[in-house]
């Protein structure tokens, strides 16, 4: 493939508002990201309504700034999952700026893009990802174990029953009167609290791959209901450490079970040290080596659907696959793969 190949990403899906120029499926030329945390920190939550408005207000200007006067081959957005609105908005950007520059369109599964961020150093791509892995891809609206062959080729072990990793920390923070996003909050009051002060659940739902985080937060409301007042670094550092607990036990044991060398962790949540720590020092006593995304690439943004949408083209030369299709992992099947 024509290893210069500019591809101009656009992401929309959520709360950020962004869009990227990749060079030669390698060298990240520009990132804009938009967020718009300003607007939904009162609500301790992204308020959909909100967000869609933020997009249409924001869109051409972060479009024009990561494009500039430069040319372009492809236009690549995030065409799902997400929040209806901002899905709108990131297509009609996407389609109408192909259409002017008379370049293809390419659509992305947002999950996808966390998962292949990983394989960014810095601004450049080091296709850090070796197959086959397993890979947690854990956000504030999603959190998803696959075992991933390669690009396009995927298995969808389980998913959250209720709430999102992500969420559960933004719904604990705002029951303990801390500020959005509620993770970094969280983490930040955990360092001076004892990890062990509170048993809070571990939620491994035996005999599927499936996460259910919402008891977690119950057991926390239930806790400062009948506790009050509460020592909060203790109630942050036993959640985090329920919920770290909770996503590096699953995930080690799928990666056991699927025979894998490798996992890949990827989604805003990816940020969180405790996470980072203790997947690591587990996975590499079990031999198994963990990637994880940059946290400057961790929440949302175009670069990794640019970079998604860099890996798709390949794909689609080598398979003959449509470039257009959106690629939506069906929320209705447990197991959907394609490119095989
Ligand atoms: O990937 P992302 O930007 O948005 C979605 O696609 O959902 O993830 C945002 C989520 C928020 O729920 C935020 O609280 C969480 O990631 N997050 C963290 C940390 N940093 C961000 N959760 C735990 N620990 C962190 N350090
Ligand atoms: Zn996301």
């Amino acid at each position: 493939m024509n290893k210069e190949v500019l591809i101009l990403g656009i992401e929309s899906t959520c709360d950020e508002t962004s869009a990227a120029l990749l060079r030669g499926g390698r060298e990240l030329v520009t990132n804009v990201i938009y967020s718009q945390i300003e607007e939904h920190k009162k609500y301790h939550g992204v308020v959909p309504e909100l967000a869609s408005r933020a997009h249409a207000a924001k869109i051409a200007t972060v479009v024009a700034e990561a494009l500039g006067d430069s040319p372009l081959d492809y236009v690549a957005f995030a065409s799902g999952p997400g929040l209806p609105g901002g899905l709108v908005v990131g297509r009609v950007a996407a389609e109408t700026l192909a259409q002017l520059k008379r370049v293809p369109l390419i659509g992305v599964n947002h999950l996808e893009g966390h998962l292949f961020a990983c394989d960014f150093e810095g601004n450049e791509v080091k296709n850090r990802l070796q197959f086959p892995l397993v890979a947690l891809v854990v956000s504030g609206g999603h959190t998803e174990l696959w075992y991933v062959k390669g690009y396009g080729n995927y298995k969808v072990l389980g998913r959250t029953r209720d709430d999102a990793a992500g969420e559960a920390f933004d719904k604990v923070a705002k029951l303990l009167g801390l500020a959005y996003p509620g993770g970094p909050q969280v983490s930040k009051q955990a360092l001076a609290g004892r990890r062990d002060a509170i048993a809070f659940p571990r939620p491994l739902l035996p005999g599927t791959w499936d996460f259910s985080f919402s008891g977690i937060k119950t057991a926390v409301s239930y806790y400062l209901r009948d506790h009050q007042p509460v020592n909060v670094p203790d109630v942050c550092a036993s959640f985090e450490q329920a919920m770290v607990e909770t996503l590096v036990t699953k995930t080690l044991q799928a990666a056991r079970k699927y025979k894998v060398k490798h996992i890949a962790v990827g989604g805003g949540v990816a940020a969180n040290t405790l996470l980072r720590e203790q997947m690591q020092a587990q996975a590499a006593q079990a031999g198994i080596e963990t990637h994880f995304v940059d946290r400057k690439l961790s929440s949302d943004n175009a670069a990794m659907i640019a970079l998604a949408a860099y890996k798709k083209l390949e794909y689609a030369k080598r398979t003959g696959s449509s470039l257009r299709a959106d690629i939506t992992i069906d929320p209705n099947k447990k197991v959907r793969s394609w490119g095989k």
